[in-house]
């Protein structure tokens, strides 16, 4: 099925809450870090699109002292997954802030889908940081840089 990316708006703010309980359980983000990345306009958002269906959600915000783009948080809905929207919106968002930025971000070292997904992309481990999640796995710290 085909799907668009399009820039995030505050009728997605909904959809991509329950998403993000889902994909991340105890780590997920409140109501009300939903609501401030929705209301800043330095954070650059966008949703995959399929079938009229919010199918996926992504932000990305300019880090001042790692002078590269943060992702915030990447997320597509199970039954869209496997068909490129985790691709085409880790690219927006890398994209976000012109195509020669550096870009780095945190991941589960035990979430083989999201780090297959980013070694792809370009992305190579800089670091670990222990028992950085709830349920007590590391994270990795990934950068791509341009
Ligand atoms: C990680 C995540 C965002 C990936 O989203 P996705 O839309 O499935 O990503 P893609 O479709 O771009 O890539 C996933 C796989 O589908 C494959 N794929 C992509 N387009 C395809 C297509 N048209 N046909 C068949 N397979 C395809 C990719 O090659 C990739 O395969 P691999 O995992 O064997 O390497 C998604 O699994 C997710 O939301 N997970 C839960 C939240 C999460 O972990 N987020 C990351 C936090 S850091």
């Amino acid at each position: 099925m085909v799907f668009e990316i399009r820039k995030a708006e505050l009728r997605d703010l909904g959809p991509a809450l329950a998403l993000d309980r889902e994909a991340f359980g105890p780590d997920a983000w409140t109501v009300m870090d939903y609501a401030a990345v929705f209301s800043e306009n330095s954070v650059k958002k966008f949703t995959a699109v399929s079938g009229g269906k919010f199918a996926g959600f992504g932000a990305s915000e300019w880090d001042r002292e790692q002078n590269a783009v943060c992702l915030m948080t990447l997320a597509v809905r199970p039954e869209f997954r496997g068909r490129g929207i985790g691709s085409a919106l880790l690219k927006a968002m890398e994209e976000a802030f012109g195509k020669s930025s550096d870009v780095y971000l945190y991941v589960d070292t035990e979430n083989e889908t999201a780090v297959r997904l980013y070694r792809r992309a370009g992305y190579k481990q800089t670091g670990i940081i222990p028992s950085y999640y709830m349920n007590g796995h590391d994270a990795m710290i990934m950068r791509n840089e341009k």
